[in-house]
């Protein structure tokens, strides 16, 4: 191939030169044909790429091509059933639901009813009267003094860095208008968390963003000043996330810009390290110790903390100490491995950490079992998108749910999957300007506002046809699932709940 350049490459200067004897304007085309020669001889020069070596600028499709991938399969080659992580029925749903546009599916359902795994609830015929306002959720236990009462679907941890300046405002100003809350993320409370003037839950993670001291520890003066924002009605210790579960962060010296650093409370241009624990606390009992510092700190806010359950013991042994100490968490966010992120090692998105729907079925089996679950609101969040899926997580025992990226197709995310570059092509994740102008709040916080709106009133639809008036009603008899192609189980069947445990 690279002889064949050369040859070419000759063979197409003497035509050109041959030719200008005749029509000497045609000089002109070196312009074209002069740099492409010097490119593909850059390209059997360079030792990086082996293929650019070997295919002198021909190589180059192969890259030009792999980069434009997704585009190429979601436009192309996807089906409406297949598409990953999220496929398009589900991104359509969305996107109709955040535009007020058609709110119907034409012909019938397009899955496979007679599929391993396909789900569906049961209608009843006695459907009853479908509610017009939206179900609430009231977060906060007996040691709580300002409880807070929730949406059932809310905005998840993303913080600003891995989200741009225009979605933080774009969802805030959504939350506030639909009134759901908005997840700070771990990257603290930025002031576009604060301009939308939505309800805010302020998370904790371990690199103590908003909360530290200048060694990276936790500082109780700057958390009581970051608590202390009207706006936060709820605190979040993250402990762990679905996408990379015990895996930590690292925000790089050239993202930790001056308005970041202040944010965060670091130093600028410095490379900042999430690590993957938490230095307040090594155990059961002392993380219950620092659930009862934060409550006390934020004057009675209610605390909880979000994981992805790994060892099933430790989240025993925490209800253990929940037990022994006396200290309950106000809510649990129990985030699925199969959650989203900005950026993580795919062996961890794709091998590390309990999948939501078993997750959630140990977590509240074990809070009910040791009686803690009546005192404990249990948060849902992995894929959770439909209102069916909000059914789902409810009936097996969840008291509401977060989103993140159906929040993000709301403000115009087309699953382009390059959030970890800083080119997200629809300004949701990247911080150039010329990407995030892209992204008009005025116009997108409304679109996240109706996509939550429609899908609860979905919702209030969904439990009316099951002949259920009220949230306190949904249990696993409502949920089926087709175990092989002849036969089904309910949830009830299939998750029968676990019998009381001894503290
Ligand atoms: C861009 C992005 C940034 C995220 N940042 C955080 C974070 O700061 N803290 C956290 O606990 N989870 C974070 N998550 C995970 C989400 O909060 C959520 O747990 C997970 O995405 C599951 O929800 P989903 O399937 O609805 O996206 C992030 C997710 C995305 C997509
Ligand atoms: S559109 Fe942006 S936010 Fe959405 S997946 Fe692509 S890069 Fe990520």
């Amino acid at each position: 191939m690279r002889t064949i350049f050369i040859v070419s490459s000759f063979a197409l200067s003497a035509v050109i030169i041959a030719l200008s004897f005749l029509t000497p304007g045609i000089l002109w085309l070196f312009v074209i044909v002069l740099p492409l020669i010097i490119l593909g001889v850059y390209d059997m020069l360079q030792s990086h790429h082996s293929i650019r070596r070997n295919f002198p600028l021909i190589g180059r499709m192969r890259f030009l091509l792999e980069s434009l991938g997704p585009e190429i399969r979601q436009y192309f080659v996807e089906t409406d059933t297949s598409g990953t992580p999220f496929n398009r029925l589900q991104r359509a749903l969305v996107y109709s639901r955040a535009k007020l546009q058609k709110q119907t599916h034409p012909f019938g359902t397009e899955l496979n009813v007679y599929e391993e795994n396909y789900e569906w609830m049961p209608h009843s015929i006695y459907p009853a009267l479908v509610k017009h306002e939206q179900f609430r959720v009231t977060i906060g236990g007996p040691d709580c003094k300002q409880a807070y009462s929730a949406s059932l679907l809310n905005v998840s941890a993303m913080s600003y860095g891995a989200l741009s300046k225009n979605a933080v405002l774009a969802l805030n100003k959504g939350a506030k208008l639909g009134n759901f809350y908005h997840n700070t993320g771990e990257g603290g409370v930025s002031p576009y968390h604060l301009e939308g003037g939505g309800d805010l839950v302020y998370q904790v993670g371990t690199g103590y963003f908003g909360c530290r001291t200048t060694d990276g520890n936790f500082s109780d003066e700057k958390f009581t000043e970051s608590a202390g924002y009207p706006h936060v009605k709820m605190i979040e210790i993250k402990l762990s996330q679905g996408a990379k579960p015990g895996h930590g962060g690292v925000l790089p010296a050239a993202k930790n810009t001056p308005e970041i650093a202040k944010i965060r409370g670091v130093e600028p241009f410095t490379t900042v390290l999430s690590p993957p624990s938490h230095k307040a606390f090594h155990d059961a009992t002392t993380l219950l110790q620092f659930v009862q510092r934060l409550r006390t700190l934020s004057k009675g806010k209610p605390i909880g903390f979000k994981l992805c359950i790994g060892n099933r013991n430790e989240f025993t042994d925490i209800c253990k100490a929940m037990i022994s100490t006396g200290i309950k968490p106000d809510f649990i966010t129990v985030d699925g491995g199969e959650g989203g992120t900005g950026a993580a090692p795919l062996e961890f998105s794709n091998s590390v950490g309990m999948p939501l729907e078993d997750a959630l079925v140990f977590v509240v089996d074990s809070l009910r079992s040791f009686n803690l679950k009546k005192d404990i609101r249990v948060i849902a969040s992995g894929k959770v998108i439909s209102a069916f899926d909000i059914v789902k997580m409810l009936s097996i025992g969840a008291d509401l749910c977060n989103s993140a990226r159906g929040m993000l197709f709301s403000i115009g995310c087309i699953q382009a999957l390059k959030c970890d570059t800083n080119t997200c092509p629809t300004g949701v994740t990247s911080h150039k300007p010329e990407f995030m102008k892209g992204l008009v709040v005025e116009d997108k916080f409304q679109r996240t506002a109706n996509f939550h709106k429609e899908t609860m009133q979905v919702f209030n639809e969904l439990i009316a046809a099951a002949g259920i008036s009220d949230i306190s009603q949904l249990n696993r008899n409502l949920i089926f699932q087709r175990v092989d192609s002849s036969s089904s189980k309910s949830f009830q069947e299939i998750y029968p709940g676990a019998e009381k445990a001894n503290a």
